[in-house]
């Protein structure tokens, strides 16, 4: 495969089965249910092909990715082949017994994810209340020796309780915390009216986000995940369409980023009918957008083209239906205008309802469907 790039890290969405239902959640609208999972083997052979096209990290996601009971073994597989391992958990279900368990299979990392600082705050975002599971499980994945990664999805409902979130972490021994500003696909974008912060409460939140990485400095690392509908630029989504990731979703279909199997109007080839070597480098999917052959302008004629890529397709396609336009982030994209609407309202004085209960603009944050088994 002279002059293709090289996928360093697979997603594996083992599951879209979660005990929470977050109103930003990144699974696609549809959710699919656990018979149309791949089963263990197919897993297998998926890992085994990753590691041949030269990955070197598996991150094993959701979905809640505890909800199999054959994540050891895929986590194993993993050690045998030389993979680095990091399970994505909301921490519900993790007891001491599954965590010896998956350190025993080789398991190297967690992140655990919080929604707020307390069970209220949790609940209003997830519409769960088991923030002492949280807790525990913080203490589940020291006491089992792994380092304790965590993150939270920030947005209008919870930027203003940043420093209490940041507080937590720092009580839980956290050793590094990903502050992600929410990025408007799936869910996050039904509820976008509800989600997007205003400009004046972003800078506030900037502000303690840059007080607390330096008094931190050392003791706990604080990444700040930029909110692109803020920026003039898009963001170098996945490094460039294929360029350095794939996720494997839980029927088995291959995508070149956890979003894009929003992109309905792309076919994405499946692991259960083809090997990753070929889905990698030959399949229409992958090719569509690879480069910079496929710009339209503005992109095209841009002096930043290899610097963003275009921006993000999936975003492109979930405002414009096209995935091939210029992500309107893009303050050059002639379809600007969509995100700075969203914006505008945002930021006007008269925007509710932020806190989701109905008191406002009479909008209601829509929670990600409970999923059967
Ligand atoms: Fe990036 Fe295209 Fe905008 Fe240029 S026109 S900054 S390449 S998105
Ligand atoms: Fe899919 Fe950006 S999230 S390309």
């Amino acid at each position: 495969m002279t002059g293709m790039p090289q996928p360093f890290g697979l997603l594996a969405e083992v599951t879209h089965q979660c005990p929470l239902h977050c109103v930003y959640c990144s699974n696609p609208v549809e959710l699919f249910e656990r018979s149309a999972e791949l089963g263990t083997d197919d897993w297998l052979r998926a890992i085994r092909q990753a590691a041949e096209l030269g990955v070197l990290q598996v991150h094993f996601s959701g979905g809640e990715p505890l909800v199999r009971g054959d994540l050891e073994t895929l986590v194993a597989e993993c050690r045998g082949l030389g993979l680095y391992t990091n399970l994505i958990t909301s921490g519900l279900g993790l007891t001491e017994s599954r965590a010896e368990s998956l350190v025993s299979a080789g398991l190297n990392s967690a992140q655990l994810s919080i929604q707020g600082d307390t069970a209220e705050s949790t609940n209003l975002v997830a519409a769960s209340k088991r923030f002492d599971k949280k807790e525990a499980a913080a203490r589940i994945i020291r006491d089992a020796g792994l380092p304790l990664n965590m993150n939270v999805v920030l947005h209008r409902v919870n930027l203003d309780r940043l420093d209490a979130i940041i507080d937590v972490c720092v009580e839980w021994g956290a050793e590094r915390l990903e502050l992600a500003n929410t990025q408007y696909y799936g869910w996050a974008l039904r509820n976008r009216e509800l989600l997007l912060p205003s400009k004046t409460q972003l800078d506030e939140a900037v502000g303690v986000y840059e007080r607390r990485k330096a008094e931190l400095e050392g003791r706990m690392e604080l990444l700040w995940i930029l909110p692109d509908y803020y920026e003039p630029y898009p963001k170098p989504c996945m490094g460039g369409w294929a360029q350095t990731a794939l996720t494997v979703s839980p029927d088995g279909r291959v995508y070149p980023c956890p979003v894009a199997e929003e992109i309905t109007t792309m076919e994405f080839p499946s692991v259960r009918d083809h090997d990753l070597e070929w889905i990698w480098a030959e399949s229409p999917a992958f090719q569509a957008y690879r480069g910079t052959d496929w710009m339209p302008d503005p992109c095209r004629s841009c002096s930043r083209k290899e610097l963003d890529f275009g921006g993000c397709r999936c975003q492109a396609f979930a405002l414009t239906g096209d995935a091939g336009r210029t992500d309107p982030v893009c303050i050059h994209s002639p379809d600007h205008h969509l995100v700075q609407d969203a914006l505008d309202r945002a930021n006007d004085g008269a925007h509710g309802d932020a806190h989701g209960d109905g008191d406002g603009d009479g909008e209601q944050l829509v929670y990600r469907r409970p999923t059967v088994s």
